[in-house]
């Protein structure tokens, strides 16, 4: 449709520079007939009226003249000051023989040679996995693999919050309190426990927290039993984590989070100083922001300690140095924005010319009403627990609808996961979004559901036609057939589109409006019991269908479901 469109602004542009009317963005005008009966593209010509001093209904009939019936376009006619064209209906045969002729489909190359940095996920150490984790973790598997299919190398970064004075706290509590039996049996749950009863200890005993302090500091200076402690709290927690990457289909390039980082700051605090950026306030070492509306930059506590602004900063530095980032970027909760746009100033102070290539991500809240999502674990959903749920509700509605289903846990696993992964990139990102299992689950709502479903139907339209050629004879297609060919044929547009504004939305968006154009296709379109070439055709679209929607699963980070 893109090359259609490019086609007719240069046609138009070279008519309008013949009449001396130069630097009008065609383009830019294009807008679609109120019905389809009216035709394909339309081009509004009030525009070029003042230029061209005519009035646009004079305009559009001569425009008119310049398109001829030529096998992609059918005619171009003129409807009061509007051109509309009409594609020829054998284009979209030939549209659908180009898609499948391509089996990478929609894949771009404009990031080649470029290296995009993705920071995503990131949780905390010893504290546990729960839905404030969705987004950041979702969001960046998906990025990462529309960044992939657009050609850039990406570098999937787990920035780890594995380093902070809440590991004295940590340390300390399991002195007293904790046992590495009940860790193992109860893995993060407990540490985390151990934490919230040192702060409560530590209410009514402020020694705890002057021990917590001095745990910390010798930690941070090497101190080996207590190094080994706290890898140990690292081992205890990677390993609940990764159970969730795995149903998700999450793999990161580094692991290196914040600790990572220890022995990087001193350079990059130095630096800071010698930068004449540094200034002590109360004790404490900071950047002041006043000039750009924001609160001091925080870089040394006034003991000394780095706080999480020193090691965003480095690790900026670092990330420079070793990947040479086109881009680099950090999916997080709307609510660090202030976070970023600070350390991002710092580093352009620094003078730092990158800086302009930092990107935060943000995104709205989740929350989750009713149901027993907010008992489980106080006000805690944990990420292993909703998913849980989830398969089980999936595992139910499958046994409702197929019993007879091959490998039922497995299904149930790629729908009840793919439900919560779709539901979480539905919408654009920076919007709030309130959880319901109904909505996320159903099989004919906007929902992933919905999609894998379709998914498998258009699979299972292709199992049963079997091999099937591409010759249509001269089938003319029908408008349901145009429909769906239509919508394939943006695929590659929504692909660039997601990409720029970093909105997996833009597809899961796009994987909807497929969903509902094919299925009313494969509703009012027979495939079996049909002339040869017809079925041939609508094989084709549902083949086409598979490339497609199947790509858009995995860019979002869905599993492909062949039946459902
Ligand atoms: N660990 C942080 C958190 O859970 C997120 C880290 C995001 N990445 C970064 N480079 N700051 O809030």
């Amino acid at each position: 449709m893109q090359k259609i469109k490019n086609f007719i602004s240069e046609k138009i542009s070279e008519y309008l520079a013949s009449k001396g009317v130069e630097g009008v963005d065609v383009s830019s005008l294009f807008s679609k007939p109120a019905d389809s009966s009216m035709g394909d593209i339309a081009l509004p010509c009030f525009k070029f009226a003042g230029a061209l001093k005519k009035s646009p209904v004079v305009i559009a009939e001569e425009l008119s003249a310049l398109f001829v019936a030529d096998g992609t376009i059918a005619k171009a006619d003129a409807v009061k000051g509007y051109l509309n064209f009409f594609i020829d209906k054998n284009y979209y045969k030939d549209s659908l023989c180009l898609i499948l002729a391509n089996s990478e489909f929609g894949k771009s190359n404009v990031g080649e040679g470029k290296t995009v940095c993705i920071d995503f996920s990131s949780p905390n150490i010893a504290k546990r996995f729960h839905v404030g984790h969705l987004g950041t973790t979702v969001i960046g598997n998906s990025l990462k693999r529309i960044h992939q299919f657009c050609g850039y190398n990406v570098i999937g970064i787990n920035h780890l919050g594995d380093w902070g004075t809440q590991f004295g706290k940590l340390i300390v509590a399991f002195e007293k309190w904790g046992s590495r039996e009940k860790i193992e049996e109860r893995g993060v749950s407990e540490l985390a426990d151990l934490y919230v009863k040192f702060c409560a200890e530590a209410e009514n005993d402020p020694a705890l927290d002057e021990e917590a302090r001095k745990a910390f500091a010798k930690l941070e200076t090497g101190f080996e039993e207590y190094l080994e402690i706290w890898q140990y709290f690292k081992e205890i927690s990677l390993r609940e984590y990764q159970k969730t990457y795995d149903l998700l289909g999450v793999e990161f390039e580094s692991w290196n989070g914040e600790s990572f980082f220890n022995d990087k700051m001193e350079a990059v605090v130095k630096e800071l100083e010698s930068s004449g950026l540094l200034t002590v306030d109360e004790g404490a070492s900071i950047v002041r922001l006043d000039k750009y509306n924001m609160p001091p930059a925080l870089i040394l506590k006034r003991d000394g300690a780095t706080l999480y602004a020193t090691r965003d900063i480095t690790a900026a530095i670092w990330r420079k140095n070793e990947y040479d980032f086109h881009k680099c970027l950090y999916v997080t909760s709307a609510g660090q924005s202030l976070h970023f746009a600070q350390y991002f100033k710092v580093l352009e102070l620094m003078g730092k010319e990158w800086a302009k290539d930092l990107v935060h991500i943000p995104y709205g809240t989740m929350s989750m009403g009713g149901e027993k999502l907010a008992s489980r674990t106080g006000n805690i959903v944990l990420l292993d627990d909703l998913f849980d749920d989830a398969i089980e509700k999936a595992e139910k509605i499958i046994e409702e609808k197929n019993a007879a289903l091959a490998d039922k846990r497995k299904v149930a696993e790629a729908v009840g996961v793919g439900a919560i992964v779709f539901w979480t990139l539905s919408g654009s990102r920076i919007k709030d979004t309130n959880f319901s299992w109904e909505s996320a689950l159903s099989f004919e709502g906007n929902a992933g559901p919905y999609v894998q479903y379709t998914y498998a139907r258009a699979s299972s339209v292709l199992r049963k036609a079997g091999d099937v050629g591409a010759d249509f004879g001269d089938y003319e297609p029908c408008a349901e057939e145009i429909e769906v060919i239509k919508k394939l044929l943006q695929f590659p547009e929504k692909v660039i589109m997601a990409l720029n504004e970093y909105e997996p939305s833009v597809i899961s968006r796009y994987a909807l409006e497929f969903c509902a154009l094919f299925n009313s296709f494969y509703h009012n379109c027979r495939i079996v019991g049909v002339d040869e070439n017809i079925a041939a055709f609508r094989a084709c679209i549902a083949k086409g269908a598979v490339n497609v929607l199947g790509k858009c699963l995995d860019l979002l980070g869905m599993r492909r479901t062949e039946e459902i």
